[in-house]
């Protein structure tokens, strides 16, 4: 496995809608091993596809003490409720912003062995798992606030009480 370089704004590959995967060959374990390894290496909470260059429709997700989720085709069914949350991406470095997410959702997908999971979401997996299918079609969280003031860079000078 190996720890893989992140694509920040405005790489174009970002900006550009992933593909469904087909076939979940040797390439998409290796792929998804590497996006668990580098999303580790780094503390993220989760990554998609494209932040690692692969238009491919493929997220992990990793909320600390909890088992990792690994998501092919990931798909939003159903939203709940709405909440403002503060949110930052690997692919946006330095800074947060505040957008609203939903307070549950539920997302249907496949497993490294292709077989059908459905997860019911609240709090930060919710917003992950929003966040990341987002990316899977382009978007930022960026996209997503009300206004250009609610996007804060991080002073890590600052402290934090
Ligand atoms: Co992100």
């Amino acid at each position: 496995m190996a720890i893989l370089p992140i694509c920040v704004v405005p790489e174009s590959v970002l900006r550009q809608k992933s593909k469904k995967v087909k076939l979940i060959d040797g390439s998409i374990q290796r792929l998804i091993g590497n996006m668990l390894e580098t999303m580790h290496a780094i503390s993220g909470v989760g990554l998609a596809a494209p932040q690692v260059g692969t238009l491919l429709r493929v997220i992990v997700v990793g909320i600390p003490g909890e088992e990792d989720i690994v998501l092919i085709n990931p798909e939003i069914v159903r939203r709940k409720g709405e909440r403002l949350v503060n949110e930052g991406c690997l692919s946006v470095p330095g800074y947060f912003g505040e957008v609203k997410r939903a307070e549950s959702v539920r997302v249907k997908g496949r497993d490294l062995n292709g077989k059908e999971i459905r997860i019911k979401a609240s709090e930060l997996l919710a917003q992950a798992l929003e966040h990341e299918i987002d990316h899977l079609n382009g978007v930022l969280y960026i996209d997503r606030l009300e206004s250009a003031d609610k996007l804060h860079k991080i002073e890590p000078e600052i402290a934090q009480l």
